[in-house]
């Protein structure tokens, strides 16, 4: 497992860009995608163009997800772990929702999802072996005024996460969850200053967390120390929901 290939959705910034950091100081061989090329895409497919690959996928479309899995598998030759970090939230009371709304957030947090896993589990049960992260949230089960959609994914994304570990299990590949609370982002950078200080009141910790915290818990999942840890879903959210 030393040089292990890692595929993470969304790694151009945010938290998906703290997991790939990680992984790529670890030493690990990383793809990831996005919509858009950002300046920490292009800085490390110059610093390291034969660890690190990158590719413009929107993961809403599952033929565009197939097609770069092969891609991946082709390139590297296997793939150990997967991150399923990709996703969009909405701020919108659910009487004002619209079907287009409803639509894109079930297409980017919960189909591409289901699909991208499908997709790289049929790889890692050929090898016997691989470790399956799931980014899901605090919302999912505590809710949120105005995530309605949004929670609904989030839901779905650890049910999935339990459901997949029993069918994969006995292939050694194991399969869990993260549940982070707020975390400084892109998309909380809009949360309204009031809104804000009541998360922060609330938090045990006093603060939003920062993206190396949750990408160490996604490394430990991913890797061997966590051996016999399957099917969970693990909260890392500065004490919000004890
Ligand atoms: N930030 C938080 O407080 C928090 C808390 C709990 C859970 N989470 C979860 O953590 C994950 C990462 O969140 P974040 O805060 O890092 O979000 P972010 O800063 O908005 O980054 C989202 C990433 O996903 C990519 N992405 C979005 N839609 C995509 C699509 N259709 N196709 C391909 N890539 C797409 C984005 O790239 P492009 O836009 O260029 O495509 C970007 O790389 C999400 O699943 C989120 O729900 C976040």
């Amino acid at each position: 497992m030393n040089e292990r290939v890692v595929i993470v959705s969304g790694g151009s910034r945010g938290l998906g860009q703290g997991i790939v950091e990680a992984l790529i100081a670890r030493g690990d061989r990383v793809a990831t995608f996005s919509r858009t090329r950002t300046a920490f895409v292009d800085g490390l497919i110059e610093r390291c163009p034969e660890r690190f690959y990158w590719a413009a996928v929107d993961a809403s479309d599952g033929a565009q997800l197939k097609a770069f899995v092969t891609d991946v598998y082709r390139r590297f030759g296997g793939i150990h772990g997967l991150v399923n970090n990709a996703g969009v939230s909405a701020d919108q009371l659910i009487a004002m929702t619209t079907d287009e709304e409803i639509d894109r957030l079930l297409d980017v947090n919960l189909k591409s999802v289901l699909r991208l896993t499908r997709d790289v589990s049929r790889v890692m049960m050929r090898q016997k072996h691989g470790s399956i992260v799931t980014i899901s949230s605090i919302i999912g089960t505590r809710g949120f005024k105005g995530a309605a959609v949004y929670a609904a994914t989030k839901a779905a994304l650890d049910g999935m996460t339990r459901s997949v570990a029993r069918e994969l299990g006995p292939k050694a590949i194991r399969v869990n969850s993260i549940a982070p609370g707020f975390l400084e982002t892109d998309m909380t950078a809009g949360i309204p200053e009031a809104q804000r200080a009541q998360i922060l009141r609330r938090t045990p910790l006093g603060r939003f967390g920062g993206v190396a915290e949750v990408a160490a818990l996604v490394l430990f999942l991913l890797g061997d120390e966590a051996a016999f840890i399957t099917g969970q879903t693990i909260t890392a959210d500065g004490g919000l929901t004890c």
